[in-house]
């Protein structure tokens, strides 16, 4: 007979407020999926648009697409990606094929913070923008949950100048501790010809996770024969131009978690080199804020208002009031 748990769910969509901690039946492992007692979820900018409506699913929902935790049938350490959510509670049902088994070196908060946010820095990074040593590349969002981390990853990878956009500058500042060489403001009017003179001549790779007026600068900022890697968007997807493309002899890609995902040996490949880092402290997630489940909301409202740097986490075992 399957319990109870404590989730964070979402029945009709909104503002942060939308949020209702409930009881509610366990999660129930289908074929192929394993049972995980969550310690921490993570929280994705993703989940905001879920939230909002402005990416449309059914409700009632519990969000959440990454999560670590104990694997209930071996008591292993586990983090696990969730496609189809449910991150925001205290038992998830993983499939087996997307969930990691973790080294003693990365602990909770870290595995949290790196197996969503850093595989998508190095997909970015590596599988959509096939980085080359020495190159140079920028980031937007730099302090953010998937930016601080592929400021690292550029880092460590071998990148040559490394820039990151971000809109304070007490981010800049956090940005340039990360290992970036230069910290841009991405609401520099001049932010094109910026990017061009910290890079000595133009990007060779822009990861873009913000779309709108930061990916035209973008393209005007990279070298002939740099790219941009698209990740996402904050308002609505941009289009462009192939005529652009060829004056400018840039290119431009995409990449979606979803691929690596997909592919058990790829996720499996990446997370290696990920915990590898970590192990050796060459990749350090930053903790934003560990909220309880009945501060979600606020979480949501803190992300939203670009007041997050790095990762935010939940503890979906405390709650507000009990424990400090
Ligand atoms: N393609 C994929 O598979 C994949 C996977 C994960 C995440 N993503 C995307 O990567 C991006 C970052 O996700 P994340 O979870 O790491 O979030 P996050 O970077 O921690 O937070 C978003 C950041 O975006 C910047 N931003 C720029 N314009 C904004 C606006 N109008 N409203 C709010 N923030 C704005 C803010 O940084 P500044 O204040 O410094 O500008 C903000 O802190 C998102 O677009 C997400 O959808 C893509």
């Amino acid at each position: 007979m399957s319990g109870r748990m404590r989730a964070a769910v979402v029945r009709r969509t909104g503002g942060p407020e939308v949020f209702r901690v409930e009881d509610v039946p366990e999660a129930v492992a289908g074929p192929g999926e394993s049972l995980v007692d969550v310690v921490f979820a993570g929280v994705n900018y993703e989940d905001l648009d879920l939230r909002s409506g402005h990416h449309p699913h059914s409700l009632p929902a519990v969000l959440g697409v990454d999560a670590v935790g104990r694997r209930r049938f071996d008591g292993h350490r586990v983090a696990v990606l969730l496609r189809q959510g449910g991150g925001y509670a205290q038992v998830v049902a993983a499939t087996d094929a997307h969930t990691v088994e973790l080294p003693d070196e990365v602990d909770d908060q870290q595995a949290a913070a790196l197996l969503e946010q850093g595989a998508t820095g190095y997909g970015a990074l590596v599988l959509a923008g096939r980085l080359q040593r020495g190159e140079s590349v920028a980031v937007s969002a730099a302090a953010g949950g998937v930016g601080h981390l592929t400021i690292q990853l550029a880092r460590s990878l071998g990148a040559g100048t490394v820039v990151g956009l971000a809109s304070t500058p007490e981010k800049r500042k956090l940005v340039q501790t990360l290992g970036a060489d230069v910290a841009l403001d991405p609401a520099d009017p001049q932010l094109a010809e910026r990017l061009r003179e910290a890079t000595g001549g133009g990007v060779d790779l822009f990861v873009d996770s913000v779309g709108g007026a930061v990916l035209r600068s973008a393209m005007r900022g990279l070298r002939p024969f740099g790219r941009l890697v698209c990740i996402g968007w904050r308002d609505e997807p941009d289009e462009v131009s192939t005529e652009h493309l060829a004056e400018l002899s840039v290119g431009c890609v995409g990449f979606w978690m979803r691929h690596v995902v997909a592919d058990r040996r790829l996720l499996r490949t990446i997370t290696d080199q990920l915990f590898a880092l970590a192990g050796r402290r060459e990749l350090v997630a930053r903790i934003d804020r560990i909220v309880a489940l009945d501060e979600v909301g606020a979480a949501h409202a803190a992300m939203a208002a670009r007041d997050t740097s790095g990762k935010v986490l939940i503890d979906v075992n405390r709650e507000v009031g009990l424990l400090s």
